[in-house]
């Protein structure tokens, strides 16, 4: 079983004392807010195989929750989440509580203009506020030297990024590109409130990500001919009701007229109630 603390001061003490052994024990951060996955899974793996001692996160952090968003119904199953990360190897995981992460309601705000207020920003004020402070803080109580991140949260991937530079935190961001399902659907805590209906049609995500791909490929790199196709291509499947976003950005989000290899898209689908994200690197390479 990995070590489990529900205390800071508590992995504060452990990692300091590892830390202090002096024979340059290296760090592997996974945050996550459990109901573990393949995707997760993935990111431990990277970090077992990349640093001495994998430190697994489980905190569904209400700060990067809105009004009206899923924050009481998220999946949480700590016993279950236990036992994947003794199977994957984990040599700690830290799961506080509210009260323990937040005795007081933090008053710091993190802002990035140009990057947390764009996308997700626009339709989840606030949210990546919320991810900042508690990625910040889970970085300040483990003090990795790496910590790993899903491609699957892109933007949330580039706002890490920026922070960490910004404010030159000691911590080096391993990206880790997105596990999907056999069909496509990205790994996903909140692929579980799908039905089997809404689910068969969650796939249509991946596949409009294939169909503007295939269009760029033969030739097309205007992006509002390739985001109307992946709007239209959604619209078409039952159960995807309604579309946030569909845009294709450079890789530091920045939106594009011609798209060229490496530019990303990213959409916000709702299927049924469940709003789903994802992202997709386009290339010449055939999927
Ligand atoms: O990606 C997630 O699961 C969360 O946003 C994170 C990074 C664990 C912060 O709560």
């Amino acid at each position: 079983m990995p070590r489990l603390f529900r205390r800071i001061k508590e992995i504060r003490g452990f990692i300091k004392d590892i830390k202090c052994g002096g024979n340059n024990v290296s760090v592997g951060l996974v945050p996550t807010m459990g109901y573990l996955h393949e995707g997760h899974l993935e990111l431990i793996r990277l970090s077992k195989l990349q640093n001495d001692l994998t430190v697994v996160s489980i905190y569904v952090n209400p700060l990067q929750f809105g009004e009206g968003e899923d924050l009481d119904r998220y999946p949480r199953d700590l016993d279950r989440d236990l036992a994947l990360c003794e199977e994957a190897g984990v040599d700690v995981v830290f799961a506080p509580d509210d009260e323990e992460m937040y005795p007081e309601h933090p008053n710091v705000k993190i802002e990035i203009p140009g990057l947390t207020d764009r996308l997700e920003g626009v339709y989840r004020p606030g949210h990546f506020n919320g991810v900042a402070i508690v990625v910040l803080k889970l970085f300040n109580i483990v003090q990795p030297n790496k910590a790993y991140f899903g491609e699957k949260d892109y933007q949330q991937l580039k706002v890490v990024e920026r922070l960490v530079k910004d404010l030159a935190i000691p911590v080096e961001t391993i990206p880790v590109p997105t596990v999907r399902e056999e069909d496509g659907l990205a790994c996903s805590s909140r692929n579980v409130y799908l039905s089997p209906e809404e689910r068969q049609s969650a796939s249509s995500i991946y596949r409009s990500f294939l169909l503007a791909q295939k269009l760029f490929q033969s030739g097309n790199t205007d992006a509002e001919t390739l985001k109307q196709a992946i709007r239209e291509f959604l619209l078409k499947h039952p159960h995807v009701r309604k579309i946030d976003y569909v845009e294709i950005t450079d890789e530091n989000l920045n939106p594009v007229n011609e798209v060229k290899e490496g530019d990303r898209i990213l959409v916000a689908v709702f299927v049924g109630n469940t709003r789903l994200i994802d992202n997709w690197r386009i290339s010449h390479e055939k999927v």
